[in-house]
């Protein structure tokens, strides 16, 4: 079928109810676990898929994003067999040696799984249709498409602007290039690194910032060689060796710290507090929310570090907190992209003016982030302003509430103003969780354990 006639795909949500109203709650209390960290989640399907043997994830996050890489695996060769929640086995068939799926790829609504997955077939002589749901139709796959270009694979079809559906041919004889990318991305990095794996010799990949590197730490952990040196101030130059011999791993996912992110500021806004989040990856790029929570004036204690996987891992404690407004540098951006808009949810409870500077990837996420944080501040009588590509909150210590915030099929937006409804004066309604489903499927279920009034 022609790509331009295709339909969006539409993921099951059927088990969530679409309205939540969250309302002012007496405290956030106990200890709990999120669910697993969806990008080691996703790496670890698909560099199980390209490593020869049994592979086995405990702790995967059992999300929609997920789900679906784990659906492209299977029709990439690898068989995966689910032991009991959050235990999976992947028999993978090697690096070269993909099979060609019979039908097209859908992502749902997972940029990461569609963007990493276009890597893992641009080293492969096979024809892949990508797909995913409305809201993936509108993101930029540009980005991807022009360095696996380089190396040596075609796109046969695409919709207008490099937006999916994409049908792309892989390369036979992939070639290894040096590679500076041109946004802050881990997927695109990831995309690069995951097309190099079958091709000879070294491919090198520059960033000018620095981007979460669990791509890097599991290829190194799966028997890879793979290199990293400090480029300029803030980024990074990774090089790797082609044609590695993978060996199968036993991994253990860390609970994710992008969905921790909502827990943890329920417990610093809703007076009486006190919460314990267990087993969270505490990975230095992706840590920007506690470091800057942590100069807002939030008490966040840790507990307990260690290791696993090569990931440091950590337990937090977090009490009720009288926040102050802040000013994040740009350069924090990659360490916390996914938490801005919660962010902008405990800027709006702190006193005075926190200012988030160098924003413009929020505007290619699951949704127009930027847009939609200011549509919900507003909405809940929260000043602010949106300057290029800055965004000021002013917080005066309290949030009046009382809004119906948009969701735009972005699950980061439905739990960070749910979040906020949990402290606000009246409630606050959004209009659609059920895309919560794709990064933390239960969600409104451990909140309410935890003493969140969600009706
Ligand atoms: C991710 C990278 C980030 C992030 C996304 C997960 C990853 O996207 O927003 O949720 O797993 O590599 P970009 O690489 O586009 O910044």
């Amino acid at each position: 079928m022609p790509v331009a006639s295709m339909k969006p795909s539409v993921t099951d949500k059927s088990q969530i109810s679409a309205h939540i109203v969250a309302h002012r709650s007496a405290s956030i209390k106990g200890r709990a676990r999120v669910p697993g960290d969806k990008s080691i989640s996703h790496r670890a399907l698909l560099i199980g898929l390209l490593t020869v043997g049994e592979t086995s994830i405990e702790g995967i996050l059992e999300g929609e994003d997920v789900l679906a890489t784990a659906r492209a695996c299977k029709q990439f060769g690898a068989a995966i067999a689910r032991n009991s929640p959050g235990s999976w086995r992947v028999s993978g068939v090697g690096i070269g040696s993909l099979l060609e799926p019979t039908s097209a790829l859908d992502f749902g609504n997972s940029g990461t799984g569609v963007r990493l997955a276009m890597g893992v077939a641009a080293g492969h002589p096979i024809e892949v249709v990508f797909d995913g749901d409305a809201s993936l139709r509108r993101r930029p796959m540009r980005r991807v498409l022009e360095p696996i270009m380089r190396m040596g694979a075609e796109v046969l079809e695409q919709i207008d602007g490099a937006r999916l559906p994409v049908r792309l041919k892989g390369a036979r004889d992939p070639i290894p290039i040096q590679y500076e990318t041109p946004v802050p991305s881990a997927q695109v990095k990831s995309a690069v690194l995951f097309c190099a794996l079958a091709a000879p010799g070294e491919t090198i990949v520059i960033e000018r910032e620095a981007t979460r590197d669990h791509t890097e730490r599991m290829l190194r952990a799966f028997g890879a060689t793979i290199g990293i040196e400090r480029y300029s101030e803030h980024g990074r130059r990774i090089v790797l060796q082609g044609r590695p011999e993978l060996a199968p791993q036993k991994l253990r996912v860390p609970a994710d710290p992008s969905s921790a992110a909502f827990p943890l500021v329920a417990a610093l806004v809703v007076p009486d507090s006190d919460l314990v989040l267990e087993g969270m990856l505490a990975n230095p790029l992706r840590t920007g929310l506690v470091e800057t929570l942590k100069e807002m004036g939030a008490s966040i204690e840790e507990l307990d570090r260690r290791e696993e996987n090569g990931e440091p891992i950590v337990d937090l404690r977090m009490r009720h907190s009288s926040l102050r407004g802040v000013e994040v540098p740009a350069s924090r951006a990659p360490s916390m992209i996914d938490e801005y808009p919660v962010l902008a949810v405990a800027a709006s409870f702190a006193a005075g003016t926190t200012i988030m500077r160098g924003l413009s990837e929020l505007r290619v996420k699951e949704s127009d982030r930027l847009a939609a944080v200011a549509a919900g501040l507003a909405a809940n009588g929260v000043a602010y302003e949106i300057a290029g590509d800055n965004l000021i909150v002013h917080g005066n210590g309290r949030v009046a509430g009382g809004g119906e915030v948009e969701t735009h099929m972005d699950h980061r937006i439905a739990m960070s103003f749910l979040v906020m409804g949990l402290a606000s004066e009246k409630p606050v309604m959004i209009d659609d969780a059920s895309f919560v489903a794709t990064s933390f499927p239960d969600f409104t279920g451990l909140m309410r354990k935890l003493g969140a009034d969600f009706r």
